[in-house]
């Protein structure tokens, strides 16, 4: 059973999915905890499926690395298998990536390389692109830089908002998540 530990920093919708794949008996991996880097709207998901929660405020840090050690720690007493990055919108300081690589995955709401940061769907639609996507990829140094694992096209229509965009995202990138770390899980994917 691979053990995950989610990272979130909003709304968690793509937690919950995965949340609840988790709990079907026959999924390959368990999410043994969940936290965020400030006080998410998400972490209810977490207590709503009994899964401990923990919070290590970025802005409570004098630095980026200080924030990183605590955020180690927490991740470290739980020992898991597997970091997702379930819409965290911090990059992970140098020494965390080193300390779990490659057992970090991020999703991110379009088909990198194209449009990588913080606000993948909102440069889609100012690039006046007609498809953008959702990716998984492994966490690297870089920004959204990392090997990618899955992949998939998502159409731009006529009068999309970052809203509506994302909106039909999201499911894609549900999809593609529950689906690499089922195939991390069941060895079928090897990082
Ligand atoms: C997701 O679309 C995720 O890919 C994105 O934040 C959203 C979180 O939604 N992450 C990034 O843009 C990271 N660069 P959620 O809180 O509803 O799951």
């Amino acid at each position: 059973m691979l053990t995950l530990a989610v990272l979130i920093s909003g709304t968690g919708s793509n937690l919950r999915a995965l949340l609840e794949a988790a709990s079907h008996p026959d999924f390959p991996a368990r999410v043994v905890a969940v936290g965020a880097d400030r006080d998410a709207d998400g972490l209810a998901h977490a207590e709503e499926f009994g899964i401990p929660t923990f919070t290590v405020p970025y802005s409570a840090y004098p630095t980026r690395e200080a924030w990183g050690e605590e955020l180690a720690e927490q991740l470290d007493a739980w020992q898991p298998d597997l970091i997702v990055l379930s819409g965290l919108m911090r990059l992970l300081p140098a020494a965390v990536v080193a300390r779990y690589a490659p057992r970090i995955v991020n999703t991110h709401p379009a088909y990198l390389p194209e449009f990588p940061g913080a606000h993948g769907v909102r440069d889609a639609l100012a690039a006046g692109a007609e498809q953008t996507g959702a990716s998984v990829i492994v966490v690297d140094d870089g920004v959204d830089s990392g090997p990618i694992l899955a992949q998939e096209r998502v159409a731009v229509l006529p009068g999309d908002t970052e809203a509506t965009l994302h909106e039909r995202i999201k499911p894609v990138e549900r999809r593609l998540l529950i689906d690499v770390v089922e195939r991390i899980a069941t060895g079928d994917l090897v990082l």
